[in-house]
C-alpha cells in the first residue's frame, strides 16, 4: 500500500506517467468512467478548502466512485477530541482511499502510519501540498511541453505557502530550473529551501520588486499573502497587498510567460488578468481534476 506524502514519494519517471495517465484521462474521459465503480474516497479536511476538498470528490465521481467525508473538524469528532490515529482507523473501514488536509504539519503522515487504505496529504499546515504540487506540474508540462529549462519566479508569501515550497523541492529534480523568489523581506523562503538549492548548485536570486525581474520569466507563480498563518493582524494588514499583478506589469513580460496561481486570490492578481492569454490559473485548477483522477488510480492499482 502506499501514500502520498510529499511529491518526492514518486519519482520523476513515475511523474512522467501519472501525467501521461492524466492527458489521456483528458483527452478520453469516457474510457475512465467506470474505472473505480464500488470504491469510496473519503475526504477528511480539517481546515477550509474548494479546490482540492471538490476537486478530489468531482475526481471520484467520473470515475464512478463514491465519496464520503467532512469539510470541517467541528462537524468531525475530533471535536470531542478524537486523534487523528484514531479518525483514519476507523476511516479505514468505511473507505478505500482517504485524502486528507489538516493545519498541523504532519498529521497526514501520522494517519497514513495507522491506516489500513493509501492516505493523500491534501495539504498540512504550512508544510507540503503535494496534490496542488502534481496540479502544477501537469499543468507547466502540458502547456509549456516540458518540465525543464526555464526561469520560473515564485511571488507573494514565500515563508508559510506550502505549495511554493512543494513545488520549489519538486521542480529541482529538472535540467536548467532557475529561480527568482519575490517576496518582501518578512517573507522570504525558508533558509532549509536556500540551503537546498546552495547544497545542490541549483541557480536562484531573492528580489523584492516584481517589475524589476518580470521580462526574464518563463512562468510567474504568485501566492496569496495568507491571513491564516500569521500571528499578528497587523502584519497581515501591512503585507496583504504588497504585490498586485495587473495588466502594466504584465506589458512587460514574455509573449509567451505563463502566470500559476493555486488560488485563492485575493487581490494578488488584479481581474483584469484573467482575459489575458497567459493567465493559465483556472486552466490550471482543471488539470486539478485529471491530475487527481490519475492519482486515485494509480494509489489504488487500478491503472
Ligand atoms: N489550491 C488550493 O489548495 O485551494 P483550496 O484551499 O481551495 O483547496
Amino acid at each position: 500500500m502506499r501514500h502520498l506524502m510529499s511529491p518526492l514519494d514518486f519519482t520523476p519517471e513515475e511523474l512522467d506517467k501519472l501525467f501521461d495517465l492524466a492527458n489521456d484521462i483528458e483527452n478520453n474521459p469516457a474510457k475512465y468512467a467506470h474505472a473505480c465503480d464500488g470504491k469510496i474516497l473519503a475526504t477528511c479536511f480539517y481546515e477550509p478548502s474548494t479546490r482540492t476538498r471538490l476537486s478530489f470528490e468531482s475526481a471520484m465521481i467520473r470515475l464512478g466512485g463514491r465519496v464520503i467525508g467532512f469539510s470541517d473538524a467541528a462537524s468531525s469528532s475530533a471535536s470531542k477530541g478524537e486523534s487523528v490515529s484514531d479518525t483514519i482507523r476507523i476511516i479505514s473501514c468505511y473507505a478505500d482511499i482517504c485524502a486528507m488536509r489538516h493545519p498541523k504539519e504532519g498529521a497526514p503522515m501520522v494517519a497514513g502510519e495507522k491506516s489500513g487504505i493509501p492516505v493523500i496529504n491534501a495539504g498540512d499546515g504550512g508544510h507540503q501540498h503535494p496534490t496542488q504540487t502534481l496540479t502544477d506540474l501537469l499543468t507547466i508540462r502540458s502547456l509549456k511541453g516540458s518540465l525543464g529549462g526555464f526561469t520560473i519566479g515564485l511571488c507573494g508569501d514565500l515563508k508559510f505557502g506550502r505549495t511554493a515550497h512543494s513545488l520549489i523541492n519538486a521542480l529541482v529534480r529538472y535540467d536548467n530550473i532557475r529561480f527568482i523568489f519575490i517576496s518582501p523581506e518578512e517573507l522570504r523562503c525558508p533558509d532549509y529551501i536556500i540551503e537546498m538549492l546552495k547544497k545542490k548548485g541549483i541557480s536562484y536570486s531573492e528580489v523584492i520588486r516584481l517589475e524589476d525581474v518580470m521580462p526574464e520569466l518563463d512562468l510567474l507563480y504568485m501566492t496569496r499573502v495568507q491571513k491564516e498563518r500569521f500571528f499578528n493582524e497587523e502584519d497581515y494588514i501591512r503585507l496583504k497587498d504588497f504585490y498586485i499583478l495587473d495588466t502594466a506589469k504584465m506589458g512587460l513580460a514574455k509573449e509567451d510567460m505563463l502566470v500559476l496561481h493555486p488560488l485563492p486570490r485575493v487581490n494578488e492578481i488584479s481581474v483584469e488578468v484573467d482575459a489575458d492569454p497567459r493567465a493559465a490559473y483556472f486552466r490550471q485548477a482543471q488539470y486539478g481534476v485529471y491530475v487527481r483522477m490519475a492519482l486515485i488510480l494509480t494509489l489504488l492499482e487500478l491503472a
